[in-house]
């Protein structure tokens, strides 16, 4: 992508035009809706199919429509099946996941459409969450590039390859918010703020699902997990959740009600309990909200084996009663469990479940299935299929996708000499170290799809490509987890000899991060924080680059290493968009997603909080409290409350300035923001300008990612300090000064207030153009009657 290209697409994103929201909606839903024309599910003619076909069908065919199994792992938990070829000639599954060939997923297909009674085709799904074979960086890393558009195209792209093997649904994108870095899932999703949030739900929905959803190349998303999977208790995996309706309204369903907005055709409901109710068996969620007030006319499919799970949470005691309260509680299909297969039919007859329901649900695959085109084109191409993987254009935009995942988070000699990156062309030696130097697996990440290996360009070739060998001084110094003194030993000879060390630290992908893989201690695993330590002892320069999927807490790194990056896990591309980014080809853009923590008992760390009633204002926190005025405050009395990095953060090669606050209105009437908040049909007015100046100072053509934060005082229910209520990009030469402007519709001054409703209310507010969520130059309005 060249950046001229680069630089116009975003101009057209920031441009268009904002279609009319649903009734009930909130800011953040509505967050940078960039106006593609979006497929509707349900068009009067394929309506008219569905129900010439609805009527052929027998209640058995029906209940088949709302069965899933996993047809490539025979052995997971509550698979284990082998007659999937009989089954699927009866009629009785309608959808197969986990297979990924065209050869494999035309076999059964023809199964179902040349040897089934009614000729349905199947509907193929897979978790293709970030790339498909071109792996992309990880959720988390895609995320801190603020780009909508980026991350847009790596899902187009992971929709092409995902479809050249017949599967046209992935369970993506995950869309919990996440503010605590215990939950191995963090690594994901978009992080912790809903309206960075929805702006990137609606960036993967319109990259998945395409201009067409029949299109062969587009495949349908799955936002989940609905709702509240991200605040697990404890930040451990499947755990309980409560979340009162407010901050489930405000927080937690934004990107959601996004995604669904922009036209997601399913929607995976989660593993955990809300507030006592399984999420699974969720009539509030899935039925009031998700149908009655958003109108998802999709498919509600529920996570791997969580009908069955029902039993676990204790509110179904045997599996007839599971089904029977997922299917009622809203969800369409039954994901491996089997309990819809074994017990639907049975409970239609007995009356415990009307047929009509079951019409109802199954017209929701069928829909999807028409929407999808797979009546017309069930098969993929297997002579093509081979060829739509790893294009040099998809390889191009994953390094450039790398590239902007990168966050840089210190680069300043402790010895006052200045930034150590990015490093010249004319250093000789580098001694490359750490076991994540040269390891192909992790950079995949988790879920890393189709992704091969050997498909990865590491750290290490790609610094030996630049540097030649002779010039790449190489030791692994430590495992992962474990290592020997021997490799220590290696390791600090090696730095002793070169200019400068790149140390490559951090998790191993699929253990440490992602599903099932909290942690109870976030440092740096095995051995790495002692290497870690014994290199910054040796007195060289030292990068210290940062393979996680969650930020680490690494207090003693950032007190002694002068730079440090996160590198996220940056996919197939990682070696050259790094060593680019360490050369100053490519100058970092990245921006924490995720406030970072001093320690993990700061967790849950995240900056949107509300106020308490005794704020530490003005307190030195850096010591422990040595009077009242100091203690009886919310605080720690051994931490800081503040996070090691803010939300919005990141370091670049060039810096900003901030300045002249700009506010169109000095007040606005909170009757006129509601008027328009409910004005049906109409396009979103701009009710407020905000604008700042922002100044390249350094050296260096930079791109700021310039963000806009609202707070509101004075209103029924306590808001956060802080909330993210716009962000955009901007490309600036040296010494070029840009006026940014935001223009805020009625949107962006509601929330979920005592009444239950989202409106405005009188408030005064303070706004902020910022470069990250601590700072910023501030003005104020007022928000009257
Ligand atoms: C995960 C889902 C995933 C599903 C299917 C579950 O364990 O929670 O995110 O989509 O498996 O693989």
């Amino acid at each position: 992508m060249t950046s001229l290209l680069y630089r116009y697409a975003l101009a057209v994103f920031a441009l268009v035009l904002c279609p009319p929201a649903p009734a009930q909606t909130s800011s953040a839903a509505l967050a940078s809706r960039a106006g593609t024309a979006r497929t509707s599910l349900s068009d009067p003619s394929s309506e008219k199919k569905v129900d010439e076909l609805l009527r052929k069908m027998t209640l058995e065919e029906k209940v088949g429509q709302l069965v899933q199994y996993s047809a490539g792992q025979p052995t997971g938990p509550g698979t284990g099946r082998t007659d999937y070829d009989d089954m699927i000639r009866k009629g009785e599954v309608g959808a197969l996941f986990n297979i990924t060939t065209a050869r494999q997923t035309n076999a059964y297909q023809r199964i179902a459409v040349e040897q089934s009674r009614l000729h349905i085709p199947l509907l193929f799904g897979l978790d293709v969450i970030h790339g498909f074979r071109t792996e992309f960086p990880i959720p988390l890393g895609l995320a801190s590039s603020w780009d909508p558009l980026l991350i847009e195209q790596t899902a187009r792209v992971a929709a092409r390859e995902t479809s050249a093997s017949g599967i046209r649904w992935t369970f993506s994108p995950m869309v919990d918010i996440a503010r605590d870095a215990r939950w191995g899932r963090m690594t994901e999703g978009a992080g912790e703020d809903p309206f960075l949030g929805a702006a990137i739900a609606r960036a993967y929905v319109r990259g998945y699902q395409g201009a067409r959803l029949d299109a062969p190349d587009s495949i349908a998303a799955c936002p989940k997990h609905f709702v509240g999977y991200g605040a697990a208790e404890g930040g451990r995996d499947y755990n309980s959740v409560e979340l009162s309706e407010h901050t489930l309204r405000q927080f937690y369903l934004p990107p959601f009600h996004a995604a669904i907005d922009e036209g997601a055709a399913t929607l995976m409901s989660a593993f955990n309990s809300l507030n006592a109710v399984p999420a699974s068996a969720n009539p509030f969620t899935l039925k009031q909200i998700l149908r009655e007030e958003w109108g998802f006319q999709g498919i509600v499919d529920s996570d791997y084996t969580s009908v069955g799970e029902l039993i676990a949470h204790g509110i179904a005691n045997d599996g007839a009663t599971a089904a029977r309260k997922a299917f009622l509680g809203g969800v369409d299909m039954d994901m491996v469990s089997s309990l819809y297969h074994e017990n639907l039919v049975r409970l239609v007859r007995s009356g415990e479940i009307p047929e009509a329901a079951v019409d109802e649900a199954a017209r929701r695959v069928l829909r999807v299935k028409f929407a999808l085109g797979l009546f017309e084109r069930p098969y993929a191409d297997e002579a093509k299929e081979a060829s739509a993987m790893l294009q040099p254009d998809s390889l191009m935009l994953a390094r450039t996708a790398a590239e902007h995942s990168f966050v840089l988070l210190r680069n300043q000699d402790f010895s006052g000499r200045g930034p150590v990156l990015p490093l010249s062309n004319q250093t000789k030696t580098i001694a490359l170290i750490g076991p994540l130097a040269d390891d192909h697996g992790d950079m995949l990440g988790s879920w890393a799809g189709q992704g091969r290996p050997e498909d990865v360009i590491t750290l290490r070739t790609a610094l030996i490509q630049k540097m030649g060998a002779q010039n790449v001084r190489y030791a692994k110094g430590s495992e992962i987890l474990g290592g020997s003194d021997d490799q220590l030993v290696e390791a600090v000879k090696v730095a002793e000899q070169s200019d400068t060390t790149f140390l490559a630290l951090g998790e191993n992908a699929p253990e440490m991060t992602g599903e099932a893989a909290s942690r109870a201690f976030l440092g740096l695993p095995g051995r790495q924080e002692q290497l870690l330590e014994k290199i910054v002892a040796t007195g060289k320069p030292v990068v210290l680059l940062i393979f996680s999927g969650r930020p680490l807490t690494l207090p003693w790194a950032f007190q002694h290493v002068p730079a440090v990056l996160a590198a996220w896990f940056p996919g197939v591309e990682a070696g050259p968009a790094l060593v680019r980014t360490l050369f100053g080809e490519a100058n970092p853009t990245g921006r924490l997603v995720v406030s970072w923590p001093r320690s993990m008992g700061q967790e849950p760390l995240y900056y949107d909080a509300l106020s308490t009633g005794r704020p530490p204002r003005d307190i030195d926190l850096t010591h422990p409290p040595q009077n009242g005025i100091e203690k009886f405050v919310s605080r720690y009395i051994d931490e800081q409350n503040s996070p090691q990095f803010p939300f919005g953060f990141g370091l670049s090669y060039t810096s900003y300035r901030y300045a002249n606050l700009q506010i169109d209105k000095p007040s606005l009437s909170a009757k006129n923001l509601n008027d328009e908040l409910h004005a049906k049909g109409n396009t979103r007015s701009t009710l407020l300008s905000v604008s700042a100046d922002i100044t390249n100072t350094g050296a260096r053509a930079g791109e700021e990612t310039v963000q806009l934060y609202l707070r509101f005082q004075g209103t029924s229910v306590a808001q956060p300090v802080r909330a993210l209520s716009g962000f955009q990009r901007v490309s600036l030469a040296p010494g070029e000064t840009k006026n940014v402007t935001f223009q805020l519709g009625p949107e962006a001054f509601a929330f979920w207030n005592d009444q239950n409703k989202f409106a405005a209310e009188p408030a005064h507010v303070t706004l902020w153009v910022a470069p990250d969520s601590s700072q910023g130059v501030q003005g104020t309005l007022e928000i009257t009657k």
